[in-house]
C-alpha cells in the first residue's frame, strides 16, 4: 500500500517543529488567553491544562499513531486500519480542512495586511473605523489570495523542502518573537493590572458548560486535532520515531505559546487603559484594540506592533500550511495527482470558498463554529472510538520506537471511556447552540 516513493522527514526536529507549526497559530495568540481572562483566569488554566492532558493528548497520540502505521493520508489510513467502511470520516476530515482553511486564510490576510501596515507607514490613529474596510470586500479577499498564495507555494515545495525547511526557520523566530515580547510588556506600567485581569483565580466562573465546552473547542483547535492534520504530517515519519515524546513536546509547546501570548495582549492593553474596548468580540480585541494600543505608543508601538502581527503571520502560515496539507496529501494518495497540481488546484478552490467569509464577518462567525463544534469535536470523538474499540492492537502500534510506556494501557482507557463520554457531553450542548447559529445567518 505505502509507495517506497512517499517522502520523508529529514529529521526529527524537522517533523517536530512542522507539528508544533501545526498546533500553534491564530488560536493560541489571541483566542486562549481571552477566553482565560473572561472565564475565570488561572482557574481557567488549570482547567484547560487538564483537558490537554485527558483528552488533547490522548487524541494526539492516537492521530500520530494512525499517521505513522499506515504512512498514508487519512482516507486511506483509516481504511488500512477500520476497513473501508471508515473511508468516509477521512472524507470528512479533508471536507474540514477546506472548509476551516477557507476561513483561516481570510484572518491570516489580515495579519498579513497589519504587519505590512506596521511595516510601511505605523498603525493609524483610527483603528476601529478603519478595521471595517480591511475585514470585508476586495480588500479582505486579496490579502486572503495573497495568503494563500504563499501557502500554497511552500506546500507545493514538499514535506522537506517547502514544510520542514519553513517551520525550521519560522517557528524558532516566532519563539524569539514572543517570549521577547512578553520580557517587553513585563516593563510596562501596565503589567500588574494586565496580569491581574488575565489570571486572576475564580473558580466560581468554571463551572458553566459554556466554558467547559469552549475549552474542549480551544484544546482541539489549539492542537490541530480531529480533522488528521497531525495524522498526515505523521504519515511521513519512520518506525523509529518516539511518538508519546513527540506527543508531549507538541502539546507542551502549543499550550506554552499560548500562555505566554496572554503575558504580551493584557499589559500592553492595561497599559494604555484600553480595557474597556475589550469587548465581546475576540477578533475585535486583537484586530482593534492592540492596533489601537501600538498607534498611541509612537515609535516603539510601531516596532512591537510590527513583531507582533509579524509573529502572527508566522503562526497562521504554518498552520494554514498543515491544513492544506491535508487535502493535497489526500488528492496525492487517492486520485493519483502530483504535488503541484494538487497543492495549485486544491489551494486554489479553497480560496474561492473562503469569499463568502471574506465578505462577511457573520459568515466566517458562522463558519468557524461549525468546524471548531462539529467538525472537530465530532472528528475527535470518531478518532479516539476508532483507535480504542476498531484498531486492532494501538498500543503495539504506539509502542514502536520506545521501549513500551507505562502508561499507554491509560492512554487506551482514557480513549475507551474517558475522552468519548466528555466529547458526547461537550456536542450535546454544542450542536443546539450551533445549529442556532447556522439558521441565525438565514434569518
Ligand atoms: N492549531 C491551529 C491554530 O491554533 C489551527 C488549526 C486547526 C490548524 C486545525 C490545523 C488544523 O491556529
Amino acid at each position: 500500500m505505502a509507495t517506497a516513493a512517499r517522502e520523508h522527514w529529514s529529521s526529527r526536529t524537522g517533523f517536530v517543529l512542522a507539528a508544533v507549526g501545526s498546533a500553534v497559530g491564530l488560536g493560541n495568540m489571541w483566542r486562549f488567553s481571552y477566553l482565560a481572562a473572561e472565564n475565570g483566569g488561572a482557574a481557567f488554566v488549570v482547567f484547560y491544562l487538564l483537558v490537554t492532558l485527558c483528552v488533547g493528548i490522548p487524541v494526539l497520540l492516537a492521530e500520530l499513531v494512525i499517521g505513522r502505521g499506515s504512512q498514508q493520508s487519512p482516507i486511506r489510513a483509516l481504511a488500512h486500519y477500520g476497513g473501508a467502511a471508515w473511508k468516509p470520516l477521512g472524507a470528512v476530515f479533508v471536507a474540514a480542512g477546506f472548509l476551516i482553511l477557507s476561513y483561516y486564510g481570510v484572518i491570516a490576510g489580515w495579519t498579513v495586511r497589519y504587519a505590512l501596515v506596521g511595516l510601511v507607514q505605523g498603525f493609524p490613529a483610527d483603528v476601529a473605523e478603519s478595521f471595517g474596510e480591511v475585514a470585508t470586500g476586495w480588500d479582505a479577499f486579496g490579502f486572503h489570495v495573497l495568503f494563500m498564495g504563499i501557502t500554497i507555494g511552500v506546500v507545493a515545495g514538499g514535506v522537506k523542502g517547502g514544510i520542514e525547511r519553513t517551520s525550521l526557520v519560522l517557528m524558532p523566530t516566532l519563539f524569539v518573537i514572543v517570549v521577547g515580547l512578553a520580557f517587553y510588556a513585563a516593563t510596562l506600567d501596565g503589567a500588574g493590572p494586565g496580569y491581574n485581569y488575565y489570571l486572576s483565580a475564580d473558580f466560581s466562573k468554571l463551572f458553566h458548560w459554556n466554558v467547559i465546552k469552549d475549552a474542549a473547542g480551544q484544546a482541539f483547535f489549539s492542537l490541530s486535532l480531529g480533522m488528521g492534520a497531525m495524522l498526515t504530517f505523521a504519515s511521513y515519519l519512520s518506525r523509529e520515531e518516539h511518538l508519546p515524546a513527540s506527543t508531549l513536546v507538541i502539546a507542551g509547546a502549543d499550550v506554552a505559546v499560548a500562555f505566554v501570548a496572554g503575558l504580551v495582549v493584557f499589559p500592553l492593553i492595561f497599559a494604555l487603559g484600553l480595557e474597556e474596548s475589550v469587548g465581546a468580540s475576540t477578533v475585535g480585541a486583537l484586530f482593534i484594540t492592540l492596533p489601537q494600543a501600538f498607534a498611541e505608543m509612537g515609535g516603539v508601538g510601531r516596532f512591537v506592533g510590527l513583531l507582533f502581527f509579524a509573529a502572527l503571520v508566522v503562526g497562521a502560515l504554518t498552520s494554514a500550511i498543515s491544513l492544506l496539507e491535508v487535502v493535497v496529501a489526500s488528492a496525492m494518495d487517492g486520485l493519483g495527482w502530483s504535488r503541484h497540481k494538487a497543492a495549485w488546484l486544491a489551494g486554489g478552490a479553497i480560496t474561492l470558498l473562503g469569499a463568502p467569509s471574506a465578505w462577511s464577518t457573520d459568515v466566517l462567525g458562522v463558519i468557524d463554529q461549525v468546524a471548531n463544534n462539529l467538525f472537530l469535536l465530532g472528528g475527535g470523538l470518531a478518532l479516539s472510538l476508532f483507535v480504542g474499540w476498531v484498531m486492532h492492537d494501538p498500543i503495539a502500534e504506539a509502542a514502536d520506537g520506545t521501549e513500551g510506556i507505562r502508561w499507554f494501557p491509560i492512554w487506551r482507557w482514557l480513549l475507551r471511556v474517558v475522552v468519548p463520554v466528555f466529547l458526547v457531553l461537550v456536542l450535546w450542548y454544542a450542536i443546539p447552540e450551533t445549529w442556532d447559529a447556522v439558521a441565525g445567518l438565514f434569518s
